[in-house]
């Protein structure tokens, strides 16, 4: 592993969060409790680049507990849509965000806390958007209602530059599809952290998920 994930506060970018294994994993936590040993499971697994959603009354007590407890992983926070969230997440150690979509408000307070941003795109013009703002590895939110692999495959003709994180929808049956696109780098998505298996402590089905997910193929 680069010795920049394991060092706090050393400068990451966006793409980095996307190059690190082939998925980023969807967190959404109701319990601070066991945030720490989630995300060291994943970390066992092969990944590090964690998401915790900002779905959760819990969710930044969450990122709090990772960031001081997990040193190995990096978290980082999604659902992120104002300022004000990233301010509150930058608080709590994380060290990348995650947008359903763009707005330039976004993009001003992440730079300003020189926090990596991975912004919500899927039409053209919210992609040029993004790019005019100096943003260009891009979530593609939801991937399946947006056109799946299809419209990922017709938006590299005009953006050929551009790398995607497809979510939503995204399985380990379906995940190949995606990350075999020359323009997806990585995809995203919750299925590694079920909802029964974090209900029921199973830390090791969720290493075991992870583990999978990071062996899966990519370009
Ligand atoms: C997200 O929140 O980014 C997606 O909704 C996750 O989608 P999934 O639960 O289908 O993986």
């Amino acid at each position: 592993m680069p010795a920049k994930f394991v060092t706090s506060n050393a400068p990451l970018t966006a793409l980095d969060v996307m190059q690190d294994a082939p998925v980023i994993p969807v967190i959404t936590l109701d319990d601070p409790g066991i945030a720490v040993d989630l995300a060291h499971a994943l970390v066992a697994g092969g990944i590090r680049m964690l998401e915790v959603t900002l779905r959760t009354a819990a969710a930044l007590a969450c990122v709090r507990r990772i960031a001081q407890g997990c040193p190995d992983a990096v978290v980082g926070v999604g659902t992120v849509c104002s300022a004000r969230d990233v301010a509150a997440a930058v608080d709590a150690g994380a060290r990348f965000a995650v947008s359903p979509g763009y707005t330039p408000a976004l993009g001003v307070a992440c730079r300003a806390h020189a926090l990596p941003l991975l912004p919500g795109a899927v039409t053209p013009s919210e992609i040029m958007a993004a790019l005019e703002d100096g943003f260009g590895e891009l979530k593609f939110f939801p991937a399946f209602q947006s056109g799946a692999a299809a419209m990922l495959k017709a938006l590299a003709g005009p953006f050929p530059h551009v790398r995607f994180c497809p979510t939503g929808g995204i399985t380990a049956a379906n995940a190949t599809e995606f990350l075999l696109l020359p323009n997806v780098a990585c995809v995203g998505g919750s299925w590694l952290v079920p909802a029964d298996a974090v209900g029921s402590r199973d830390f090791d089905r969720i290493e075991s998920l992870a583990r999978a997910a990071a062996a899966l193929p990519r370009n």
